[in-house]
């Protein structure tokens, strides 16, 4: 029971504080550190891997559970129609039984990895529903008592949480998901069945469809008993833990279990010390989490060394994901791992899961800078991007309470951030038909871009004309930039005297880019946020944050921005059922539809002409009334709700929370509100007005959390944009990711 370990150098050895003594270690195997039925530690693997005795004692040794990685896929069960071959799953049933393991299956119903007959067959609907049948209750009932868990279907969903369009959905719709379930409830009553897919481990829009298609299944009385998500996740972009948290927590509620099913961390090019430290951090995150929540109980990496991984052949460029690296030597991720059930084995694991964001106070999500792989050559390349977040400039402060954008050929941008130690680079694209840079008086009425950065006490405002360096400033900083040839792009290096390292802060940030069409004697007639506001930014005021993700483990409780918020100004005599009558929408705040959250990795709305929106809202006693202007090219109101052109609202008022949803043409969906709501659209669907009463005695001076989402739908199958107030996870749903909207006095 004893291995090796090279010395890996300092970084280890925090990780290891305790257990390493010297560069030979003895760790107690990860099985015996727990009870099987309560946590399961699992592998993947093939026969062929058994052959290699490193291999079949590493096994043996750490886990206690395992996973067929191919073998028990269609294509390897029933190669011919009607003709089943288990031989080689068979041995690998036999290795468990022999070393007191638990088989998982995998995976019954999937949309590759089939026989060429089955995946060409053009077979019927009941054809395909009668093959569906034989082979689940073939396969299941073969090893009925020897399989406990089934990863009955496996990855049903697109990237944004629709029905992926696989052979099974075209032939039989979404119901063949509760179909293979019951199929395989009938071969085996005592298997626990598991819907599995990848992408779903924390709060993105296709984990809450995962989510919401398992819930639906629970309360049509699907015999499904448990989720698994696959995790496979890449060094340096894992979702957030509070997130996996909350996911795990809400799946719990459904009385489920959450299992990580293939957990692997790849690594892009060299497995550095650092990366290797990351990789640690990351796998001690989801132990954490398995060892916190008692649903989470299962453990299971794709593999147990780089050896024999699927990465490299998958992924192009990565490697090193698993826990044992390609000479079985435990690497700082093992280490990390063992140290969390280690801790719990002797009653000393005291971790419990960050707050979530909402617990912290905040009501508006904060900006996103990722982790950079390198420090990066400021030239105007895009390709060192990729890791980045892009996020629009959302809302000009320059019109008083006329906060929605001008046309986007006028003056349009986006803007990232990425970290890699104590610099904060950044990127700003910039669509101008005319640029100012002469007023030689007054600056600011430059076209520009300004930065402006809080960190604590301290306030910092960065500008660059276009075309021009960053003017001095008294902040204590290494500051550089570019800007491309013809002033669309910017990009540029801030590195604070104040810190020595961004992972896992948050500063208080704001980014504005600023547009003089008349020249050099006049005046800005734009200055774009992405946050609303009045313009105060160079007065440290009307700030967003930025969260700089690290492990995604740290949010500040601290705010180091004010709590943003949307304004309802009191309004008389409206009527939702009356055409719109823009004086008396005169006083009221105007919004733009601003953030797509559909699109984790660029929240820019698309082109205007494609979906564009603005918002209004005001109030009168104790209702609140609204008014949306939409504008859209195509318009699908048909096809699951969530999935049709609609406006939604979220209202949450002390633990309630309501949402409504408006397809277009259509009043508010039937829900479980008690108060009068309306919504009532315009013949062509441009505008919608309504009213929703509260259950307060009267809003006035009031505030409540709230959003408002506009979604599009252009291809009859999935929408493609929704568009919030605020960057998010389009979690407001779920209650959460909600704004502020506070009642005028
Ligand atoms: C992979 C195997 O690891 C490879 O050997 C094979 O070539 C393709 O499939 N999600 C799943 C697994 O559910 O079945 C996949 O396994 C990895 C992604």
């Amino acid at each position: 029971m004893r291995m090796q370990l090279r010395k890996r150098g300092l970084v280890q050895a925090l990780v290891l504080s305790t257990l390493l003594a010297s560069t030979t270690l003895s760790a107690t195997p990860l099985r015996e550190l727990v009870k099987p039925q309560q946590q399961y530690f699992g592998a993947a693997l093939e026969t062929r891997h058994l052959q290699d005795k490193q291999f079949s004692e590493t096994l043996a040794r750490e886990f206690n559970q395992l996973t067929p990685e191919n073998e028990m896929k269609w294509g390897y069960l029933q190669p011919e129609r009607g003709k089943f071959t288990f031989d080689k799953a068979d041995q690998l049933v036999e290795f468990a039984q022999k070393h007191n393991m638990t088989v998982r299956g995998h995976a019954l119903v999937w949309h590759i990895q089939n026989p060429d007959w089955l995946a060409n067959g053009n077979f019927s609907k009941q054809e395909m529903l009668d093959i569906m049948q034989q082979h689940i209750s073939t396969v299941v009932g073969h090893y009925k008592g020897k399989v406990k868990y089934w990863d009955v279907v496996n990855e049903a969903l697109d990237d944004n949480g629709g029905f992926r369009k696989t052979l099974w959905y075209k032939a039989l719709g979404e119901d063949y998901i509760a179909k293979a379930f019951e199929f395989a409830h009938q071969a085996d009553p005592d298997a626990k069945l598991v819907y599995n897919d990848y992408a779903t481990e924390g709060k993105s829009p296709k984990a809450n469809a995962a989510y919401r298609l398992v819930k639906k299944l629970k309360e049509q009385g699907v015999p499904i008993h448990a989720i698994g998500t696959q995790a496979h996740l890449v060094v340096g972009t894992s979702p957030r833990v509070a997130d996996i948290a909350t996911n795990i927590e809400r799946i719990k509620e459904l009385g489920l279990e959450f299992h990580f099913t293939e957990i692997d961390m790849r690594i892009k090019g060299e497995a550095s010390e650092r990366a290797l430290q990351q990789q640690a951090d990351m796998y001690q995150d989801l132990a954490q989490l398995s060892a916190y929540f008692d649903n989470a109980n299962f453990f299971t990496t794709w593999g147990i060394t780089d050896k024999y991984s699927w990465i490299p052949s998958w992924f192009n460029g990565y490697d090193h994901g698993l826990m044992f690296d390609k000479q079985y030597q435990a690497k700082p991720a093992y280490l990390a791992v063992n140290k969390v059930f280690a801790d719990k084995a002797q009653g000393k694991f005291d971790w419990t899961p960050p707050a979530p964001m909402a617990d912290s106070g905040r009501r508006f999500e904060a900006f996103i800078s990722n982790q950079a792989e390198q420090h990066m050559t400021l030239d105007g390349d895009i390709a060192k991007w990729n890791k980045a977040v892009f996020y629009p400039f959302a809302y000009n402060q320059l019109s008083g309470q006329d906060l929605t954008l001008p046309a986007e050929s006028n003056i349009s941008g986006r803007f990232a951030l990425l970290y890699k130690g104590n610099t904060l680079y950044g990127r700003v694209e910039r669509r101008d038909d005319k640029t100012v840079i002469g007023n030689k008086e007054q600056v600011w009425e430059n076209d520009s871009v300004e930065v402006f950065l809080g960190f604590g006490d301290e306030f910092a405002q960065i500008r660059a004309l276009v075309g021009q360096p960053f003017a001095d400033t008294p902040f204590q900083a290494d500051i550089k930039n570019y800007w491309s040839e013809d002033g669309s792009v910017l990009e540029f290096a801030i590195t604070p005297k104040q810190t020595t390292e961004l992972a896992g802060a948050t500063l208080g940030f704001n980014v504005a880019l600023a547009d003089n069409d008349e020249g050099p004697t006049s005046t800005r007639h734009a200055q774009l946020y992405p946050v609303p506001g009045t313009n105060n930014g160079w007065q440290g005021h009307d700030f967003g944050e930025v969260f700089f993700t690290a492990q995604n483990r740290e949010i500040s409780e601290k705010l180091t921005a004010q709590v943003v918020s949307f304004k309802a100004e009191p309004i008389e005599g409206f009527d939702p059922l009356a055409p719109f009558q823009a004086s008396q929408w005169a006083s009221a705040y105007h919004y733009p539809f601003a953030y797509n959250q559909l699109n984790p990795a660029d929240q820019t709305p698309p082109s205007q002409n494609n979906l564009n929106g603005t918002w209004r809202v005001g109030y009168s006693g104790n209702t609140l009334y609204g008014v949306v202007h939409r504008h859209d090219d195509v318009t699908v109101t048909s096809g699951d709700d969530w999935q049709t052109d609609n406006v939604e609202i979220f209202i949450k008022i002390g633990e309630k929370f309501v949402q409504f949803r408006s397809i277009v043409g259509q009043d508010f969906q039937e829900n479980d509100y008690p108060g009068k709501h309306l919504a009532k659209w315009s013949e062509d669907g441009s505008l919608l007005q309504f009213a929703i009463e509260l259950p307060v005695d009267e809003l006035k001076g009031k505030s409540i959390d709230w959003s408002i989402a506009l979604a599009d739908n252009d291809d009859g199958e999935s929408r493609s944009a929704q568009l919030y107030p605020a960057p998010g996870n389009n979690t407001a749903y779920l209650g959460e990711q909600l704004t502020r909207l506070s009642f005028s006095k």
